[in-house]
């Protein structure tokens, strides 16, 4: 009872504590705020008096390090040989990855490319040459998850070479003779043309930012420019990619393009001829994302509203989303959008129904959240991603501050974490993957 007053009236004063301490104040500046607040009258004095230990004990003197903190998007690991990098994953037992299945959904896409050349295996090769000829736009040569999608295109077409074990996801620059030595030339199961990787290259722009768009549209340009009527197919790591070079060439070629994340603009192309693209949920990772966060500053089980139905009936089925414990990471499972299913995909901003129920205030009391996204310019994060958590951010009492990077510099975002004291939890969207100890640093202090 008395537990549940004092969480009613932190819920009433949220407003005059958070203007007056940043809701993560030091001591002195709570006394301040606790006196001004009591001035006011003698009943917000009593309420200001017991609440003021509420705060303190529940979140003012939380330490920075023990703040609940999530990883997303880009998973904490090493760039070169992907491991992961569980110092930072476990940095807190509040700490968490929020991203998707990174193999499943990469298997999908090549299935998806295969699937389509099969289908069309009479029109597909425009020169009549025998060679089906795809030419790849790679986002990221450093993060596992671009890492994941070149192999899983390579596998299914059977372009990839084994190396330890692994398809070699290198770029193979321009192979057009199929002399490359990273590719070869492929087979798919029932077809009798020979499948080539014409050209691939990692879209990064001349300031150093990656899976970039506009880079893509220039490449496809010079490729179609040389080596044009050999394509006949387009694939790319991303969205934002595939439709720079579906907007630059392909679509007025009539070659089917596909990408990857089911950003609003890509499904919509499907009807236009674009070849079709992968969900990776992202409804349900921005979800996660500040779930993860709520369950941490609730103290409650982690599960709760994930696995298992909150007090506001939120929950998620086993066959959206995948825990792995020891790694601290929650996957979202991908689903391929193609001519067959993109009407019901048609606007990636929705949140997921199962987990669209409002919070009640008084059980789960707003905080503050300080959120970066690693690149301002990204096409899927700003498009998709963010519009998804502005929508879920309200839904969990919490109020986010975004902070848009500029893709190139680690330290363009943490410059603009000077303060950690004045939010209670922090989500996490590096440059580069291996950079999580920036950050952590910051909160360790
Ligand atoms: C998305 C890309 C995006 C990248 C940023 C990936 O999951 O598919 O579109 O550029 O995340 O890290
Ligand atoms: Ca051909």
């Amino acid at each position: 009872m008395k537990k549940q007053l004092a969480v009613l009236l932190a819920a009433a004063m949220t407003g005059t504590l958070l203007a007056g301490c940043g809701g993560g104040a030091s001591d002195t500046t709570t006394t301040g705020a606790t006196e001004a607040t009591a001035a006011t009258s003698a009943a917000t004095e009593a309420a200001a008096t017991t609440e003021a230990a509420a705060p303190a004990a529940e979140g003012g003197e939380v330490a920075n390090a023990d703040k609940p903190l999530v990883w997303y998007n880009k998973q904490p690991s090493n760039s070169t040989t992907g491991e992961l990098d569980m110092n930072a994953l476990s940095f807190n037992d509040k700490t968490y990855y929020v991203g998707f299945d990174a193999n499943q959904g990469a298997e999908l896409q090549g299935q998806m490319v295969a699937d389509y050349v099969k289908a069309h295996i009479d029109e597909i090769d425009r020169n009549g040459d025998g060679i089906i000829g795809y030419v790849l736009a790679i986002g990221d040569v450093g993060h596992n998850d671009s890492i994941a999608r070149t192999r899983g295109v390579r596998a299914a077409l059977g372009t990839g070479i084994e190396k330890d074990g692994n398809i070699d996801p290198t770029p193979a620059g321009t192979n057009t003779d199929g002399s490359a030595t990273v590719v070869q030339d492929g087979k798919i199961d029932g077809v009798d043309l020979t499948i080539r990787e014409l050209a691939s290259q990692e879209m990064k722009n001349s300031a150093g930012a990656t899976w970039d768009a506009a880079t893509a549209g220039n490449a496809i340009g010079t490729w179609s420019a040389s080596f044009g009527d050999q394509i006949d197919v387009v694939v790319s790591n991303n969205d934002g990619m595939g439709m720079a070079m579906f907007n630059a060439w392909s679509q007025s070629n009539k070659v089917p393009t596909f990408g990857y994340d089911a950003n609003s603009d890509a499904v919509a192309a499907i009807a236009n001829g674009y070849g079709g693209t992968i969900s990776q949920h992202a409804d349900v990772q921005a979800y996660l994302t500040l779930r993860v966060l709520r369950n941490g500053l609730d103290n409650v089980d982690i599960d709760s509203g994930i696995g298992t139905a909150d007090d506001a009936g939120n929950v998620l089925s086993s066959d959206v989303y995948k825990y792995e414990e020891s790694e601290r990471s929650y996957y979202a499972l991908n689903v391929a959008v193609t001519a067959d299913n993109y009407q019901d995909f048609l606007d990636s901003t929705v949140p997921y129904a199962p987990v669209a129920n409002q919070l009640d205030a008084s059980a789960h009391p707003e905080k503050k959240v300080w959120l970066d996204i690693y690149n301002a310019a990204d096409n899927f994060l700003g498009s998709t991603y963010q519009p998804l958590l502005e929508n879920y951010d309200d839904l969990l009492n919490l109020n986010v501050e975004y902070i848009g990077g500029d893709g190139q510099t680690e330290s363009n975002i943490t410059n603009r974490l000077g303060n950690p004291d004045e939010y209670d939890a922090f989500a996490i969207n590096m440059v580069k993957t291996d950079n999580a100890a920036s950050y952590t640093a910051l909160l360790a202090q």
